[in-house]
């Protein structure tokens, strides 16, 4: 099997259609992405889309978003999915030391992200990889709550 990842430039009928087939195994509350989302993902000068092709089929995804602040570049993963059929396979770590390598080269001094506890798989694949866990607050605030 060859596994190559590649960022994501176009806003094509194959990624979206991945995108519908790889979402839902991260998020059952998340919106199915449509084209038009798609669009303003690849448009967005703050994120990069990275996929994971295995034998030419989009098997993966992950979304790194860096953006400058006043204290440096801030680098952050999002949404890493593996398609449950092609796990196991070192796709998830490619994806991960991709994003890493581009976010290093953006000059990024950090790169973050959060994950849940029970999530292990996720967990195991970021501290091989050299994601180390650090103690602060993670908030949180929703529209629409009481507050
Ligand atoms: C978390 C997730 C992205 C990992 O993807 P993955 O492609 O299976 O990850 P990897 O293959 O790199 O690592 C998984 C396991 O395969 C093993 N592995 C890596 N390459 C391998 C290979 N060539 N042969 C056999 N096993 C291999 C790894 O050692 C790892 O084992 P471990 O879990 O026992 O530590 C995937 O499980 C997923 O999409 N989960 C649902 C969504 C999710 O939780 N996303 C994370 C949100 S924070």
């Amino acid at each position: 099997m060859s596994v190559h990842v590649e960022v994501v430039r176009d806003a094509t009928h194959e990624m979206t259609e991945a995108l519908r087939r790889l979402v839902p195994q991260l998020s059952t509350s998340a919106e199915l992405p449509d084209q038009k989302v798609l669009h303003r993902i690849v448009g967005s000068e703050a994120t990069t889309l990275l996929a994971a092709r295995a034998d030419g089929k989009i098997v993966g995804l992950l979304a790194l978003a860096m953006f400058p602040v006043p204290t440096g570049v801030r680098a952050w993963i999002e949404d890493v999915i593996v398609d449950e059929a092609a796990r196991g396979q070192g796709i998830g770590e490619a994806l991960t030391r991709e994003a890493l390598s581009l976010a290093q080269a953006a000059g990024a001094r950090t790169v973050d992200l959060t994950s849940r506890p029970s999530r292990a798989a996720a967990g195991r694949l970021y501290e091989r990889v050299g994601f180390a866990t650090r103690s602060t607050r993670i908030y949180r605030y929703t529209f629409g709550s009481t507050g």
